[in-house]
Order: structure tokens, then sequence, then C-alpha cells
């Protein structure tokens, strides 16, 4: 029986995070180095994916950053290779990369459609795609994609969003079936609303940006009041789910949506 301290640790392991200068990526990077691995952070914000980065090294923890837009294969693939190169494999992507999209379908643009879904679907198949033959040459790995609450949940003017995370867990059911006889684990998070700056982005601001404390606190308070616990997420909270998925107490964990949303979905 392996040691319980050992089943939650990732030492040795290399693992890829994208979106990680921000919000849940950042919390991802931080958690799965503190456990041990090895992490190769990528984001559009390639200047903000170093700083944390940095942040981790200095902390004691080894990490690296590379500017990756999920959009685009051959980034992706180069972010992978990196952890290759550098850190020797790799053993963990977590496709955390993703954009909200507002407005109501029936005015939907077409380079809407496809600016969200190069995003949040393409981009998340090529983290999948570039990560297969790597885990494959060390005998397993472990996906974890990001899909959403509002899978579960339909909201007037969200619905775009929804179509791409949804596409994301159909995703992750359907490629669990394809690559577990190499030892190759997939499963996705559907958070619930979880603190970012993805989830403060409509709340007012004052002239230097700040958010207005009034209108964060009135949004953190309708949000507390879905859960049955009577709380929002903060980005830690979806970090200690992929530390779960990430290592070896998870091995017989494959092909599932972990509805990490405080029981918002239960219930209804
Ligand atoms: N925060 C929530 O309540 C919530 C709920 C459900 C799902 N999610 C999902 O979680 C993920 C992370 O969201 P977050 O709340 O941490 O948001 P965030 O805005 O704090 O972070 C998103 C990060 O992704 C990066 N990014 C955006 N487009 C990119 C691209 N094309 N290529 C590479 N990087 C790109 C951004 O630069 C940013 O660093 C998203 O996929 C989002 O859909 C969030």
């Amino acid at each position: 029986m392996p040691d319980l301290n050992e089943v939650f640790r990732l030492d040795g392991k290399v693992a890829v995070v994208t979106g990680a200068a921000s919000g849940i990526g950042r919390s991802v990077a931080e958690v799965l180095a503190e456990a041990g691995a090895r992490v190769v952070l990528g984001d559009l914000d390639a200047a903000g994916a170093e700083a944390v980065a940095k942040a981790i090294r200095e902390a004691g923890g080894e990490a690296l950053a590379q500017g990756c837009n999920v959009a685009v294969r051959d980034e992706v693939d180069a972010l992978v290779a990196r952890a290759s190169k550098d850190f020797g494999g790799l053993d963990v992507i977590c496709n955390v990369a993703g954009v909200p999209a507002d407005g109501p379908l029936e005015s939907l643009s077409d380079e809407e459609v496809d600016r969200v879904v190069a995003i949040n679907v393409k981009g998340t198949l090529y983290g999948c795609q570039a990560a297969i033959p790597a885990m494959a040459a060390r005998g397993g790995g472990s996906i974890i994609n990001v899909s959403s609450g509002a899978i579960d949940l339909p909201v007037a003017g969200y619905g775009l969003y929804s179509i791409t995370k949804a596409a994301v867990a159909q995703l992750t059911h359907s490629l669990a079936q394809e690559v577990g006889d190499r030892g190759i684990r997939v499963n996705a998070l559907a958070p619930g609303a979880t603190i970012t700056a993805f989830t403060k982005r409509r709340l007012e601001r004052d002239a230097d940006g700040n958010v207005d404390a009034a209108s964060l606190e009135q949004f953190v308070g309708s949000m507390e009041s879905m859960s049955p616990l009577g709380r929002v997420g903060e980005a830690v909270d979806q970090a200690w789910l992929v530390l779960f998925l990430a290592s070896e107490a998870s091995r017989f964990c494959t092909g599932q949506i972990w509805r990490s949303n405080g029981g918002a979905t239960t219930g209804r």
C-alpha cells in the first residue's frame, strides 16, 4: 500500500498548465509545483506567466514559462515540446486557458463563434493531442480539461460559452475511451463561480480600473446563495481538485466531469 503522503505528491512529474498567468491556471501551477512537479506555464500573457513562474522558483519550485496562444496548434505543440526538452517529458497537462462569451445566441456573428470555439474547444483539443504521444512514451499520464458549471445551468446570454464548455466535457468523455489503453486518464473540472478576473469582468470599476467594492460584495453574495455551503469558489478550490486528478490518488478515475461548484447544481 503506498504511503498516503506519497499518493498525493508529484515529485519527479512534469506538468504543463495553460492559462497559467491568472486565476485558476495560476493557482493550479502553484499547487502542482508545491506538490513537487516541475511545471511549464503557458499563457497568451507571456509576461504574466513568467511572473508566476518566477514566484514559484522563488518559493523553491521548478517552473518555466512560455507565451502560448492555445488557439494556434503550433504554439501548443511548442509548449509541450518545451516540457520534453527542458524537463525530460510530460506526465500531466491541465488545459485551463479559456474565455467567456457574452451575448444572445440569435445575434452571434460567425467571427465571435469562431473566436470562442478556437480558444475554448480547439485550444483544449490541441493540448490533448500534443500531450498524448508525450505521455504514452512514459507509459501514461493525466489530462485535465476545464469545462464549466454553465453546462448544467443554462443562463440567457451565455449560450456560446456553454456550448464550448459542453464540447470540452464531451471531448473528455470520448478521449478517455481512446487513450486508456496507453495508461492515460482524461478528466475535466466543471467549476462553479470562482472569484477570478473572469468572473469580475462585468463588475463596475472606478476610473483606475479597480472593482467597486459594493458591486463585488453583491456579486459574491449572489454566488454564495447558489451553494448549499453558502460559499463561492476560490481558485485554489479548483487547484486542489486538479492535484487529486493529477496524482496517483485518482488512478481509477477517468472520463469524468468533476463538478467543483459548492453544490450549486444540486437540489435544483
Ligand atoms: N472563474 C470561474 O468562475 C470559472 C467557472 C467555470 C469555468 N471557468 C474556466 O476556468 C478557466 C480559467 O478561468 P479563470 O477564471 O481562471 O479566468 P482568468 O481570466 O483569470 O484566466 C484565464 C487565463 O487564460 C489566458 N488566456 C485567454 N485566452 C488565451 C489563449 N488564447 N491562449 C492562452 N491563454 C489564454 C488569459 O490570459 C488568462 O491568464 C477558463 O477556461 C474558464 O472558462 C472559470
